[in-house]
C-alpha cells in the first residue's frame, strides 16, 4: 500500500526511481511523483504551471501546488514532478520534460488514504520552506493535532494529506538546529541533520508509517524511517537504495538490509547508517534476494496474474522442497518452537485477511482432522479487537503473503502480549510479520505482483498442510505410514495442478459466455466452501460484478431465494465414493437447477452424477478431499482473470485495491 523508492548514487536518480516505481505500482496506483535534489542552475520553474517554489521565509503557506516543480535557493533546489493516476502519466511528463540528472532523489506511487487522488495530494510533499521533500506510506494518526500546532506557528498546509505535516515538521526541526533525539544526529558542523530531524519528528508521530525524505541543503543523503510499515535497503556498489519492496531495486542489486521497527536509515553513495528513534546505533540483518529480475517480468503473459496462475505447479513444488526427508519424516527446520511445546498446544487460532483467510479456512479442516487440536479461523481485524481467550498453550498461526498486512500484524502483536505463541506463514522474506513471530514457515511462491492473490493462496495452503502433518507427526495423531501416503499425494499436487492448467480451455470459453452476467454465485461444502468464497472474491475484485460464495448446505436457509432463471452458479463437488458429502452436494445442484440456475460444476473427471446435472462440467483430477482445494481453485482463478480481461479491466491493478494493505 503505497510504494516508495529512494536513491543515492552516480546515476540520474529520476530514471532509477521511475523504473523502481513501475515495479512497485502494484502497491497503489492513484498517483505518482518524484523529487530530485539538484544543483542544476535551472530556474526551477521549468514547469507546467510555472510556479511552485517553496518560500524561504520559514512562515506562510507552502506552495506545493501538486503539479509544479519546486525551485528554491539559487544554486540548489528540490525539483518535483507528480501526477494523479498511474505511473504512465508521470512517465509521459518526464518524457517531454526530463528531470535534472542529479543522483539523489525519492519517489512514490500512492494508494490514497487522506485526500482524494489528485495532483495536489500526490507525493512527494514539500515543506513550507522548500527545503525538504517527503514521501510516506501509512497513516499519521495524530496529523490533525500536529497540523494545528503548525498553524499556530503560521504554517498552513496546502494538501489534504497527513503526509504534508511530516514535511513541515522536518523543516521546522532542521530550522531549529537541534537534534530532537538528543543523540548523535547532528551534522559535522553541529547543526541538526536530516536524520536527526527525522528521529525527532518520528518521536512525535502516532500511527503506522514509512517516511523517506531528502534535504535540499544536503544533496548527498536520503533518509528513511519506519514504524509498522515496510522499508528495505538495497546495497549497491557506490550507490544505495531504499524501497518498500526489493522488487524496486532488483535490477541493480540483490543485496538487501532488513530494517527493524522504529529505525532511521541514512543512505549515501558510499554507506548506510541505521539508528533507532532514540539515536542509538541499531543492528540490522543483511540478506541476499534469491530471485532475479525475470521473476518480476510478465514473460509473454498478458498479465502478471495469469503468469502467476501458471506458476503454481512450481510454486507449490518449491514450498514442499526440502521439507520431507527420505526417512519418511517431515522437517520444518525453521520452526523454532520446540517439539515439547507443540505437544502442549491445546488450541490453534488462525488469523489472516482476504485470500489468506480463506486458505486458513481450508487449513482448519485438515489441521483438526489430522491433529485433533481445536482450530479456529478468524479475520485478523475482528480477532484483534474482540478480547480473544488466549494462553501460553494457544498457537496463533498468522497467514500473510506480503508479511506487512497491518490488520494481521496488530492481531499477532495482541496475541503475543496475551502470551500465545505465534507462527507465521509468509511469502516475503524479512517482512515485519515473520520478524515479529516466534516462528515462520516461508512459502516459496516468488514475488506475487498481480494484486489479486493466486500462487499466494495455493502455497499458503501447501504450508498449512505441511504444518498440520508436522503437528500430527510430533503429537503422534497420525501413524508414519499415514503421513507418508498424504505426503506422497501432496508431492504429486504440482503435476495435478499442471493438468488442471493444461485442460483449462472450457473455463476460458465459459468466461466469454458469462462476460455480461451481472451476478455469479459459488457453492461448496467442507473444504469446497472456502474455495467457493475465494472464487467469489476473485470475481468481485477483478470483474467488479456481484459474486458470492455460500456453504451449499446453507442455501436452503435463505440464499436460495436468489436463484432465478439463467443465474450462473459454480459448485465445487467433493470426490465421488470417497466423501460422504458428495451426494449431498449433488442434491444441492439438483435444487438450484430446478429453479433455473445455470450450473458450472467442478467435479472429478469420472463422477457419474455430473452429466445429468451440469450445464458445464469442469473436470478435476482425482485427489483426496482435503487436498482438493489446491486443484479446484485454479479454474476459478482463470475464470476471473479471463472474464475481467474480456471486460477490458486492468487485471493486475484492479480499481481501489493495492497489494500489501499497511493500514488498519
Ligand atoms: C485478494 C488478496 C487479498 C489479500 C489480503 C491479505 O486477492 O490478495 O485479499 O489476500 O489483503 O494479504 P496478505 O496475504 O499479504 O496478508
Amino acid at each position: 500500500m503505497c510504494g516508495i523508492v529512494g536513491y543515492v548514487g552516480p546515476a540520474p536518480a529520476a530514471d532509477i526511481i521511475l523504473a523502481g516505481l513501475k515495479r512497485l505500482e502494484y502497491r497503489g496506483y492513484d498517483s505518482a511523483g518524484i523529487a530530485v535534489v539538484t544543483s542544476d542552475s535551472g530556474t526551477g520553474s521549468g514547469t507546467d504551471s510555472g510556479t511552485g517554489s517553496g518560500t524561504d521565509s520559514g512562515t506562510g503557506s507552502g506552495t506545493d501546488s501538486g503539479t509544479d516543480r519546486a525551485a528554491d535557493r539559487p544554486g540548489r533546489r528540490i525539483e518535483l514532478v507528480k501526477r494523479a493516476g498511474k505511473i504512465a502519466n508521470l512517465a509521459e511528463v518526464l518524457q517531454s520534460e526530463p528531470m535534472p540528472a542529479d543522483g539523489v532523489g525519492i519517489g512514490h506511487t500512492r494508494w490514497a488514504t487522506h485526500g482524494v487522488p489528485n495532483d495536489l495530494n500526490a507525493h512527494p510533499h514539500l515543506s513550507y520552506d522548500g527545503r525538504v521533500a517527503v514521501v510516506h506510506n501509512g497513516i499519521l494518526e495524530n496529523h490533525a493535532l500536529l497540523r494545528a500546532g503548525l498553524a499556530e506557528a503560521g504554517i498552513t498546509t496546502v494538501s489534504d494529506t497527513d503526509t504534508e505535516v511530516a514535511a513541515h515538521l522536518l523543516a521546522q526541526e532542521l530550522a531549529s538546529g537541534q537534534d530532537g533525539a538528543g543523540a548523535d544526529g547532528a551534522g559535522a558542523d553541529g547543526a541538526v541533520d536530516l536524520a536527526g530531524a527525522m528521529r525527532a519528528v518520528c518521536n512525535r508521530l502516532d500511527g503506522a508509517f514509512t517516511l523517506v525524505a531528502v534535504d535540499r541543503d544536503d544533496p548527498r543523503v536520503v533518509v528513511g524511517a519506519r514504524r509498522n510499515s515496510p522499508l528495505v535497503v538495497g546495497v549497491g556498489d557506490g550507490e544505495n537504495y531504499l524501497a518498500s519492496d526489493v522488487a524496486a531495486f532488483i535490477d541493480h542489486t540483490r543485496d538487501a538490509i532488513e530494517l527493524g521497527q522504529d529505525q532511521v536509515v541514512e543512505i549515501r553513495a558510499d554507506g548506510v547508517r541505521v539508528t533507532g528513534f532514540d539515536g542509538a546505533p541499531a543492528t540490522t540483518t543483511a540478506y541476499h534476494v534469491d530471485w532475479d529480475t525475470s521473476a518480476a517480468q510478465k514473460d509473454g503473459f498478458d498479465w502478471f496474474m495469469r503468469k502467476e496462475i501458471y506458476e503454481q505447479p512450481k510454486a507449490v513444488a518449491d514450498t514442499l522442497l526440502g521439507r520431507y526427508d527420505t526417512d519418511g519424516s517431515l522437517r520444518l527446520d525453521e520452526l523454532r518452537i520446540p517439539e515439547y511445546e507443540l505437544r502442549l498446544i491445546d488450541k490453534i487460532i488462525i488469523v489472516a485477511c482476504g485470500t489468506a483467510f480463506y486458505s486458513g479456512l481450508v487449513a482448519k479442516y485438515a489441521i483438526e482432522h489430522w491433529t485433533r487440536i481445536a482450530c479456529e479461523v478468524e479475520l485478523a481485524h475482528e480477532f484483534r479487537y474482540r478480547d480473544p481467550i488466549l494462553s501460553g498453550r494457544t498457537l496463533v498461526v498468522c497467514i500473510s503473503q506480503s508479511g506487512e498486512t497491518a490488520d494481521t500484524l496488530m492481531a499477532i502483536r495482541h496475541a503475543s502480549e496475551q502470551g500465545a505463541r505465534v507462527l507465521a506463514i509468509c511469502n516475503t522474506n524479512g517482512s515485519t510479520i515473520p520478524r515479529e513471530s516466534d516462528a515462520v514457515i516461508y512459502t516459496h511462491a516468488g514475488p506475487e505482483i498481480g494484486v489479486a492473490s493466486t500462487k499466494g493462496f495455493t502455497t499458503q495452503l501447501t504450508a498449512c498442510y505441511l504444518l498440520g502433518l508436522y503437528l500430527a507427526q510430533v503429537r503422534s495423531t497420525l501413524f508414519g505410514d499415514e503421513i507418508a501416503v498424504l505426503m506422497a499425494e501432496l508431492e504429486r499436487m504440482p503435476q495435478t495442478i499442471q493438468r488442471v492448467l493444461d485442460e483449462a480451455e472450457p473455463v476460458l470459453e465459459l468466461a466469454a459466455d458469462f462476460a455480461d452476467q451481472p451476478s455469479v454465485l459459488f457453492l461448496g461444502r467442507h473444504v469446497g466452501y472456502p474455495v467457493a468464497l475465494e472464487g467469489a472474491l476473485k470475481l468481485k475484485e477483478l470483474a467488479y460484478i456481484h459474486a458470492e460464495g455460500f456453504a451449499a448446505g446453507e442455501l436452503k436457509h435463505g440464499p436460495i431465494a436468489l436463484i432465478e432463471d439463467g443465474l450462473p452458479v459454480f459448485v465445487v463437488v467433493p470426490p465421488q465414493g470417497r466423501d460422504m458429502l458428495h451426494d449431498k452436494v449433488v442434491s444441492n445442484i439438483a435444487e438450484i437447477r430446478a429453479r433455473g440456475a445455470l450450473t458450472a460444476v467442478l467435479a472429478e473427471e469420472d463422477d457419474e452424477a455430473i452429466p445429468a446435472l451440469a450445464d458445464v462440467w469442469i473436470r478435476l483430477p482425482k485427489v483426496s478431499t482435503l487436498l482438493q482445494p489446491l486443484a479446484a481453485i485454479v479454474p476459478l482463478q482463470l475464470f476471473a482473470c479471463e472474464l475481467a480481461t474480456r471486460k477490458g479491466h486492468d487485471v493486475d491493478q484492479p480499481r481501489n485495491l493495492a497489494k500489501s494493505v499497511t493500514v488498519e
